[in-house]
C-alpha cells in the first residue's frame, strides 16, 4: 500500500510471522475466545501491522482495541486503517495533525456476481466500466474504492454510507479514483465539513485490487 499513500502515512504490510503475532490484552478481549482461527489470524496481523506503522512514526506501539461497531480505536492524535484479505494484510497510521483520515482496502481481483455488482455499482459506474479495457474486473475496483471511502468517511462523520451513496469515477491511466458522496448524506452529516469528494489511488496486480485514500486536514 506504500505506493498508494502519501509519505506522511506509515504503512506496514504483514509478513508471514505477523499472522501469529502477539495481541495486547485489550485487543484479545475485543476478539473474544470464540473467534475462528482465520478471524484470529486476520485480526492479529492487522494489530501487529498497526504497531509496526506506529513505531515507524516514532509513536509508542500501543493497543488498538475495536469499538462495538468493530471499527479500530486509534490512539489519541492518530488516524489509521486496516485491511485483510486471503493472505494479505496491511495497516496504515498517520498523525491527526497531518491527515484527517486514512482508509485502504484490499480485495481479490475477481468478477463480482451480477447480484453483487447491482448492489455495488450505480448505472453511471456501469456505463464507465463498459468503456474501459476488459483486462481488469473493474466492478471489483469500484467495490474496493467504496470500502476505502467508507473507511475514511465513518471515522470522521460516524454515519452509515450505502454503496449507492458514492459515485466512483476511475482514471485507469493515472491509477486514481474520485468518489462523489450523495449530497443528502453530506447534508445530514453531523459534523463540520463532511467530505463531499474523496480522491484516492488504486492498483491491480498479483491477483489483488488495492485502494487507498486520505482526507486532508482542514
Ligand atoms: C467496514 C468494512 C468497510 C470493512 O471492509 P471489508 O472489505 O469487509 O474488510 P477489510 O479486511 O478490508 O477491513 C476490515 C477492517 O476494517 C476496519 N473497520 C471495521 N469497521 C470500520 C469502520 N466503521 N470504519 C473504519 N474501519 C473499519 C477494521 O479494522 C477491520 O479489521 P479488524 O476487524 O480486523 O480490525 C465493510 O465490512 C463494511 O461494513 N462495508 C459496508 C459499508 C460500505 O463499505 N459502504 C460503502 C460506502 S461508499
Amino acid at each position: 500500500m506504500r505506493d498508494l499513500l502519501p509519505s506522511t502515512v506509515a504503512v506496514a504490510v504483514a509478513a508471514e510471522d505477523d499472522w501469529t503475532g502477539q495481541l495486547h490484552e485489550a485487543e484479545a478481549a475485543c476478539l473474544g475466545d470464540r473467534a475462528v482461527e482465520s478471524r484470529r489470524r486476520d485480526f492479529t496481523a492487522g494489530r501487529v501491522c498497526a504497531r509496526r506503522a506506529m513505531a515507524a512514526l516514532g509513536l509508542p506501539p500501543v493497543a488498538v482495541p475495536a469499538a462495538a461497531d468493530r471499527s479500530p480505536v486509534w490512539p489519541t492524535g492518530t488516524v489509521g486503517t486496516i485491511t485483510h484479505t486471503h493472505g494479505y494484510c496491511a495497516a496504515a497510521v498517520a498523525r491527526r495533525e497531518e491527515i484527517r483520515a486514512v482508509g485502504m482496502d484490499a480485495e481479490q481481483h475477481r468478477e463480482l456476481s451480477a447480484g453483487v455488482r447491482r448492489l455495488i455499482c450505480l448505472p453511471e459506474e456501469d456505463e464507465q466500466i463498459a468503456r474501459l479495457p476488459t483486462d481488469v474486473f473493474w466492478p471489483a475496483v469500484v467495490f474496493s474504492a467504496k470500502e476505502t471511502v467508507y473507511k475514511v468517511w465513518h471515522p470522521v462523520v460516524g454515519t452509515w454510507l450505502d454503496f449507492h451513496d458514492a459515485l466512483v469515477r476511475l482514471d485507469p491511466e493515472a491509477g486514481t479514483f474520485t468518489a462523489r458522496i450523495a449530497p443528502a448524506r453530506v447534508a445530514e452529516a453531523p459534523v463540520d465539513h463532511p467530505p463531499a469528494l474523496v480522491t484516492g489511488r488504486f492498483a491491480v496486480e498479483a491477483g489483488l485490487v488495492r485502494t487507498a485514500a486520505t482526507l486532508a486536514v482542514r
